[in-house]
């Protein structure tokens, strides 16, 4: 029943597939998705994420970028390829195996996915996936290892004192909060965002990439975020993937993203003087 009690260890069996090396190396292997037959919106996109630091997505709106990150976790269903972690192809699991594989997986989302009415501790402590059990809260079994950690978790991300406030009185930077703590509070092995900071204005969108940076390195695990900020991306992230008609058409270091990247990934002239 505790998140604290799942063991992360022995799920990897080591089947010695691509890029399954490391223990949080995520390894994306010709994924293709189509939500219409015959119309792909990722189209074969092949990507591997290991070690720490953040890695960003960027791209156009439409491109695939939450298509992208939602079948990582399976919140939307692969049409064809791999996705390796762990030494499991997640594009395969199905039940049981699927709900653990995604407890060894953060989501943060744009909108949060708080629920509204509970407090930020029942949030920390119920959610997963941004799926919340009102009953299970409402029956307010939580272990103590549990609410120990919760209490930790939220004076790292600077809500210290917030416990029993409803998640309906914060602000968007402090739901934000929220929505990584509760992330990070399943102890995953990787963790993804999509659009973290595109409902805040720019400070908070800061602050929350600081945040997001720091977990990374104190967590040792890789984050992979959607983002279209492109200066906060470069500002936060190690590596930037650059995503454009559903391929990879860019991939490397901040510090090698060029105009002439960001027009093949935007298209169009112009727009970068
Ligand atoms: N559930 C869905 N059903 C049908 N089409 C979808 C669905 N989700 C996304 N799409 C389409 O897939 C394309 C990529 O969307 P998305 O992954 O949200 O892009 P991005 O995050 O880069 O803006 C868009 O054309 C979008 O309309
Ligand atoms: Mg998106």
């Amino acid at each position: 029943m505790t998140a604290s009690g799942a063991t992360n260890g022995a799920a990897t069996n080591g089947s010695g597939q691509a890029g399954s090396a490391g223990t949080r190396s995520l390894s994306i292997r010709g994924l293709t998705k189509e939500y219409r037959r015959g119309t792909p919106v990722l189209k074969g996109i092949t990507l591997d994420v290991a070690g720490q630091g953040i890695t960003a997505i960027i791209g156009p709106s439409g491109t695939g970028k939450s298509t992208l990150i939602r079948c990582i976790n399976r919140l939307v269903e692969p049409t064809e390829g791999e996705i390796w972690f762990q030494g499991i192809d997640l594009a395969r699991l199905r039940g049981k195996a699927l709900r653990e594989a995604r407890r060894r997986i953060g989501m943060v989302f744009q909108e949060y996915n708080l629920v509204e009415r509970l407090s930020v501790m029942e949030n920390l402590l119920c959610g997963r996936l941004g799926y919340v059990s009102p009953v299970r809260a409402w029956l307010r079994r939580f272990a103590q290892a549990d609410i120990d950690r919760a209490f930790e978790l939220l004076d790292i991300v600077g809500l210290k004192g917030f416990a029993g406030q409803r998640a309906d009185a914060l602000s968007g930077g402090q739901r934000q909060r929220v929505g990584i703590a509760r992330a990070v509070m399943q102890r995953p092995d990787l963790l993804l965002a999509d659009e973290p900071t595109s409902s805040l204005d720019p400070k908070t969108s800061v602050e929350i990439m600081e945040l997001m940076a720091d977990l990374t390195a104190r967590n040792d695990i890789p984050v992979v975020l959607n983002i279209h900020n492109v200066e906060l991306a470069k500002r936060f992230a190690v590596r930037i993937v650059g995503m454009a008609g559903g391929h990879v058409v860019f991939d490397g270091p901040p510090g090698d993203l060029r105009d002439e990247h960001l027009k093949q990934i935007y298209g169009g002239e112009g727009w970068l003087e």
